[in-house]
Formats: structure tokens, sequence, C-alpha cells
């Protein structure tokens, strides 16, 4: 079976993602600096499967140490996940962003090119669509302008990875596009575990369910949507991981570039997920309305058509399913990987 390389594969999609390439029956090698992450994660990940990976210390922008090490490995297929994502704080240290999400992304595909490794499956989001003219959202939808050095720095990567494609055709490219992932493994051993007060929605209002925060602030409910706040399409990590797997098998045929949005195609505003939150926990969860958080659009979900029809894979999980799952990591991690 192929050899599959996570840089990054100790955060949360990550993780996610070799659980199921493992039960598939992929090796995976995993290269992360636990910048953001711990080696718990991976702990957990061989406790989940019953099976092995090996794991790498190091950084993606160490040029000595990564070629070395894929140099040794010889892996089919990279899936890149690497990165800093916090999209606060790329506004306030916006060339560590450039440095860590496009430098290193630059390192690696010289490596790559170096070593003649031809696959690799990149973590874009739909960050790079701006704010969309229409929704559901299409692959053909036009990039727009980014709020913020993060969303900038992904599409920025996928601008190199595009034009690499084109130098070099025997490189396989395939972008996947996520929407909003949320959710953890339903073992309740691996999920999202932010450092400090988390920035996104799911995991804040997990936090105050658990009673860590004290109330959820609402960004704005004059937005125009059905119940005026914002509206996104949040995807279970462990549908997210599959596509990921899906994409591998695609990216063994040599299908040169390919961008896919990996969304279920359904939008859900910002009280829809208090609601169901608060049933999967079974509390009253306090919120508050706030004034718009600067950057956000009103409404963002995906056309996962590409997807199902040229990777044959959809989002099956539920709101529900999203919301049990976090709470059931919440509750049996409530300090994440350091409980
Ligand atoms: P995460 O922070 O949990 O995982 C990223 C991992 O990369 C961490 O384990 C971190 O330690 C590691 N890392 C960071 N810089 C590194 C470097 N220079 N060298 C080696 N390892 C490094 O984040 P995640 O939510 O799992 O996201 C994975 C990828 O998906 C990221 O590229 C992110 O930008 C992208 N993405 C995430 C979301 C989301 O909402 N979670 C949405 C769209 C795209
Ligand atoms: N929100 C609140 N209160 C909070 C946090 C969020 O009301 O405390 C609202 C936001 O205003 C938005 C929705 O909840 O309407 C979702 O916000 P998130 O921060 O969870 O997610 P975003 O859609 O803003 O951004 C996420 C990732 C980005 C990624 C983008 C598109 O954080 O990295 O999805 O994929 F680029």
């Amino acid at each position: 079976m192929a050899k599959i390389f996570l840089t990054g594969g100790a955060g949360y999609i990550g993780s996610h993602t070799a659980v199921e390439l493992l039960n598939e029956g992929y090796e995976v090698v995993v290269y992360d600096n636990l910048y953001n992450s711990s080696k718990e994660s991976i702990k957990r990940v061989e406790e989940i499967t019953g099976k092995s990976l090996t794991f790498y210390e190091g950084d993606i922008r160490d040029r000595e140490k990564l070629t070395k090490i894929l140099k040794a490995e010889k892996v089919d297929a990279i899936i890149h996940f690497a990165g800093l994502k916090a999209v606060g704080e790329s506004v306030r240290k916006p060339l560590e962003y450039y440095e860590n999400n496009v430098g290193g992304s630059i390192t690696l595909l010289e490596i790559m090119n170096e070593l003649e490794i031809k696959n690799i499956v990149f973590s874009s989001s739909a960050t790079v669509y701006g704010n969309p003219d229409t929704v559901p959202i299409t692959e053909s939808s036009p990039k727009k302008d980014c709020t913020n050095p993060y969303g900038w720095s992904k599409s920025m990567v996928e601008q190199i990875m595009m034009d690499a494609q084109l130098a070099n055709p025997k490189l396989n490219v395939i972008l996947l596009r996520y929407f909003n992932p949320v959710g953890a493994h339903e073992s309740g051993k691996i999920g999202e575990d932010p450092k400090g007060i988390p920035n996104n929605l799911m995991p804040y209002i997990s936090q105050v369910a658990i009673g860590k925060l004290e109330k959820l602030g609402v960004f704005g409910n004059d937005y125009d949507t059905p119940d005026g706040t914002g509206v996104r399409d949040y995807i279970h990590v462990v549908d997210l991981a599959k596509g990921h797997v899906r994409a591998i098998k695609k990216i063994m045929e040599n299908p040169g570039l390919k961008i896919y949005n990996l969304g279920t195609g359904v939008g859900y505003s910002v009280l829809d997920m208090v609601h169901a939150f608060s049933k999967a926990c079974k509390k009253e969860l306090p919120y508050e309305i706030k004034p718009r958080r600067e950057g956000d659009i009103a409404t963002c979900y995906a056309d996962p058509t590409l997807a199902k029809e040229e990777l044959s894979w959809e989002a099956t999980k539920t709101l529900e399913e999203m919301c049990e799952d976090t709470w059931h990591w919440q509750t049996m991690n409530p300090n994440g990987y350091n409980s």
C-alpha cells in the first residue's frame, strides 16, 4: 500500500486524516514541529486504529532535515497540512504567517522537485473565495481579495502550486478548499485542542458549555440571512478526513491539477449552531449579540458536486453528530490533550 507523508499531521485535521488513512491500509508518516499540537494526538491515533505510524518532530522550513527524511522514507504522496491558521493573529504577525505558510510551502515544493516526489494534496480554504457574489460556491467561482494575511497565504500557495504544476507536468496537485471543519472522532480520543481563547465558533461554544468561558458573543445579527447571524457550511472533520483519502486515490491516477470544495452544501447560522449544541450538551448556552467581526461575510456554503462526481465523496454526518462528537471530546478531555 502507498506511503503518505503528512506535514502538520499531529494537528486537528491531520490527526483525523491519519486515522482514516491507517484504516484504509495506507502507511502514514507524520512530520510536525508541534507548534500547535502535541505528540499525544499521535498516540491516540494509534490507539484508535490499533496501527502504528512513523512520527518525526521537524519544521517544514528546515530544508536539511526535511530532505533527509523524505529521501529515506520514499513516500508516494504528501498531504500538506502544516501551517499557521489563526486569522486574527495573522493580522498582527503577517510576516510570520507568510514566512511559515508561503515560505514553508515553497521549501517543501523545492524538495519535492529535487527528490522527484510527484503528488501533493494541499489544505486550502473557502477563504480564497473572499465575499462570494453567489452561493452555493462552485470551484469555478472567482477567487477574490482576502481580508487577512492568513487568507492571502492560502490564496498565494494555491497560485504557487498551480504554477509549479504548470512548469512540471509530472507534478500532481490537488487543492482542497475546506469549508468550516468541526466535530471530533466519535471515540472522543482526538479532536480540536485550541490554545488559549478559541477564535472559531464551535470550540468557543463548546468551552461555554463546559463552563470555561462565560458566554458566547454572537458577532452581528443584522446580516442578510434568515435569522440575521452569519451562515457557514460546517463539515464534520471525519467526513473531511475521508475526503483526503479519496483525494489520495485520485492523485495516484496522475490527474495533473485538480481543485475541490470539501463542504456539505448546507449552511447553518450561528444561532442554529447554538441551538444544536444546546441539545447535544443538554444545557442552555448563554450568548450575547455583539457587533459584527471585521472581515466576516454574511453567507458561505459550498456546492460540493464536483467532489461527488470526481472523488465519489460526499459528507454524510449530520449537524447533530457534529455537536455530539464535539461535546464527547470536550467532556472526555476538558483541557484538551493536557487533561
Ligand atoms: P492545526 O494547527 O491543528 O494543524 C496544523 C499543524 O501544523 C499543527 O500540528 C502544527 O504544529 C503544524 N505546523 C505549523 N507550522 C509548521 C511548520 N512550519 N512545520 C511543521 N509543522 C508545522 O490546524 P488544522 O485545523 O488541523 O489545519 C490544518 C490545515 O488546514 C492548515 O493548513 C489550515 O490552514 C487548513 N485549514 C484549516 C481550517 C480550519 O478551520 N481548521 C479551514 C481551512 C483550512
Ligand atoms: N462567530 C461568532 N462568535 C464567535 C466566533 C464566531 O458569532 O465567537 C461567528 C462568525 O461571525 C461567523 C461564524 O461564527 O459567522 C463562523 O466563524 P468561525 O470563526 O468559526 O469561522 P469563519 O467562517 O470565520 O472562518 C473559518 C476558519 C478560516 C477559514 C474559513 C473559511 O477560521 O480559517 O473558515 O474556510 F479560512
